[in-house]
């Protein structure tokens, strides 16, 4: 029997509906609180340079009330890994950054960029994180973080962007050929000793075909939930998703 898929909440675009009138709410670190009561195992927030959503005070406050996992999004910039190393997340995941980007647009570039992906990762696991890389489901990818120490890096998550946008269409065939790239990735990841992680674009109605990949151990999800909230509560968008997520593991 395959292991319970966990679901760890993105909590930025509650910051964004905050951010969006500079007022006091509504309070990501409140909607974090809600979701780990619903069945969320863990809070994801992404600290941006341009700070559009999460402030660096959000990243302090749910430090401090998180009581699952708490994953930090980060580039690698100087200012984002001082921080990281002052407030100590459980998880650090190391993701790309372009200014002008409305969401991450890919994976790191782990081929090149693996030296400077080491130091990052030597200094936030000095401070007590695990480190995980956004990763897109490309073998080269993979094989360039498998040549970092298992230790320094010991998991990734899949950026699912390009199979998630292919289910918005009709074209089954490009839906197979990018869930294939997942399911691969996946396997060849576990395989490899890492553990694997998913995320980005995934929705109740996509879920169900990464929820079936068994080497996946938890899912980030944040824009459908906080999305789905503004309809319905957030209890109640956790609750749904963790619906979806165990009837695609079920099978
Ligand atoms: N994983 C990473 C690395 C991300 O940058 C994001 C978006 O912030 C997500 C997962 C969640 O994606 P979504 O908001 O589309 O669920």
């Amino acid at each position: 029997m395959s292991r319970e898929l966990k679901l760890s909440v993105n909590i930025d675009h509650v910051a964004t509906l905050r951010q969006a009138r500079r007022s006091p709410y509504p309070d990501p670190v409140e909607a974090a609180e809600l979701a780990e009561q619903a069945g969320a195992a863990g809070i994801t927030a992404h600290l941006r340079c341009d700070r559009r959503h999460i402030q660096d005070d959000d990243v302090r406050r749910l430090r401090r009330h998180v009581r699952g996992k708490l994953n930090l999004e980060i580039s690698l910039a100087d200012e984002m890994l001082v921080l990281a190393e002052e407030i100590r997340p459980d998880q650090v995941t190391l993701v790309p950054e372009r200014p002008e980007e409305v969401t991450t647009e890919g994976g790191l570039d782990v081929v090149r960029g693996a030296e400077a992906i080491r130091a990052g990762a030597e200094r936030l696991v000095a401070h007590g994180c695990a480190v995980s890389v956004f990763l897109d489901p490309d073998a080269r990818q993979l094989e360039a973080l498998a040549a970092l120490d298992r230790d320094l890096v010991p998991g990734f998550e899949i950026n699912t962007d390009a199979f998630t946008k292919a289910t918005l269409g009709d074209d089954e065939l490009l839906i197979g050929k990018e869930l294939e790239k997942v399911q691969q990735v996946a396997m060849r990841g576990a395989d490899l000793g890492f553990q694997v992680f998913a995320g980005h674009g995934i929705t109740t109605a996509n879920v169900g075909a990464i929820a079936a990949i068994p080497q996946v151990e938890e899912l980030n999800i944040g824009h459908w939930l906080v999305s789905r909230a503004a309809m319905v509560g957030i209890s109640t968008s956790v609750r749904e998703m963790l619906a979806a997520m165990r009837a695609g593991r079920r099978g």
